[in-house]
């Protein structure tokens, strides 16, 4: 069920250049069905949707209903959100989309994520080892001030980082990490922008895997279009599919990017 509340701010902390960690406590908790699920987050006054971000889900913790979301302050609506502190209320719309599937028996999991891609795989990479799955992580970020929970990582299963300028990790992008060190794994799931997406699931065609287009996403309710995409297998067809909506994950090959 989609659930409109008034959350409560139990932190917020920066936690990189202009990336804020915000935690959220409620009963929209509950209805968080997977990992890889989205809010829907209101970042200024009145009933204008376009108030309202987009941001998925880090991680939950249902027993204290609390949910973790990472954002990049870029705009002016997360800047706006950025402000907001300890103990105040945030009007949160939500839990929204299809999130991961980690249904199946334990396997061995390849989490790839780029930048603000990164944190809906924090919850999937727990969800996974919760359900005794190996997991092995390749986090990109642009250079070592933008990036955050390596470590969190780290403690889950193996991570290797990759920043462009080489400042943290090896120098290079994900597809490179992959390249160099050939990780065994049966599934891949990967979050990020589009051009990372795309290389990737050329670098990894024939494997079996998923992807997230929140990057693709605009309002987030339905309402713009901004993130509709057409299928790979109809590309100029009148079939398409809305990443808010019919995702933001979908199986890897699925979607034209
Ligand atoms: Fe606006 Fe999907 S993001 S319709």
């Amino acid at each position: 069920m989609i659930v409109n509340e008034n959350m409560v701010v139990l932190s917020h902390e920066r936690i990189a250049e202009n990336i804020y960690e915000l935690v959220l406590q409620g009963n929209l908790v509950d209805e968080i069905k997977a990992p890889g699920q989205f809010v829907h987050v209101k970042v200024g006054k009145g009933i204008d949707p376009l108030l309202r971000r987009p941001i998925s889900i880090a991680s939950h913790d249902p027993e204290q209903h609390t949910m973790t979301l990472i954002y990049r302050a870029e705009g002016k609506g997360t800047r706006l959100l950025s402000l907001v502190d300890r103990s105040e209320r945030v009007d949160v719309l939500g839990p929204l989309g299809n999130g991961f599937s980690v249904e199946g028996q334990r396997k061995t999991a390849l989490l790839i994520g780029g930048g603000i891609g990164v944190p809906p795989l924090y919850g999937l990479s727990r969800k996974l080892v919760e359900n005794g799955w190996e997991v092995k992580h390749i986090l990109g970020f642009q250079n070592e001030s933008v990036s955050f929970y390596e470590n969190k990582f780290g403690e889950l299963g193996l991570t290797y980082v990759a920043t462009v300028d080489g400042s943290l990790g090896s120098a290079g992008f994900v597809t490179d990490v992959i390249s160099e060190e050939k990780p065994d794994f049966d599934v891949f799931y990967s979050c990020g922008p589009t051009p990372m997406l795309k290389a990737l699931e050329r670098q990894l065609e024939g494997k079996h895997g998923f992807i997230s287009l929140e990057e693709r996403m605009g309002c987030g309710i339905g309402a713009c279009f901004a993130c509709v995409c057409h299928k790979q297998d109809d590309p100029e067809g009148s079939s398409y599919v809305k990443v808010c909506s019919d995702g933001p994950v979908f199986p890897a090959g699925a979607v034209l990017l």
